[in-house]
């Protein structure tokens, strides 16, 4: 098994270790990734997310950004969905989870690779979320 932590640290010099993101830069994970996987769609959402990047404005927590998330398709199925349990479980988010919620495999991962979205698809996917 991939070792969740340390494949956080990809994302860390962005979201930063306390998933708190950067004002203006970087979004929070803290409190908003339970907020995408409470959406319908959401978990979904947040695989292709990881696969094929973000291009787009939106806003979370009120805030806006306008930036790039850089694809990780480099990153093994276990790789991915071992971040994604990562940030499901950290700083709060666990408890805001939806109760049917089930940890990612990397069979889930996998089911996603043939899409072959470009970042600013991976942005149309997510209006369909009805997050902010
Ligand atoms: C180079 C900086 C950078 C790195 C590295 C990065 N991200 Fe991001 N991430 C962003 C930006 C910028 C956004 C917002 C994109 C936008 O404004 O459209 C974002 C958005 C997100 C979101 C919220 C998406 C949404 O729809 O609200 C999640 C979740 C996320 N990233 C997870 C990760 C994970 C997990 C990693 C590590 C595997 C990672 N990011 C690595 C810059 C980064």
């Amino acid at each position: 098994m991939a070792q969740p932590s340390s494949v956080y640290n990809q994302c860390a010099g962005c979201h930063q270790s306390g998933g708190t993101g950067l004002a203006g830069a970087f979004p929070p994970l803290a409190g908003h990734v339970s907020e995408i996987l409470s959406a319908k769609g959401g978990r979904d959402y947040i695989i292709q997310l990881l696969l094929y990047g973000l291009q787009g404005e939106i806003t979370v927590g009120g805030a806006k950004y306008n930036g790039v998330m850089p694809a990780f398709a480099q990153l093994k199925d276990e790789q991915i969905a071992a971040v994604l349990n990562h940030i499901a479980t950290q700083w709060g988010n666990d408890k805001m989870l939806p109760a049917d919620h089930k940890a990612f495999t990397a069979d889930d991962v996998k089911a996603f690779r043939d899409k072959k979205l470009t970042a600013a698809q991976v942005y149309d996917l997510r209006k369909t979320l009805g997050l902010k």
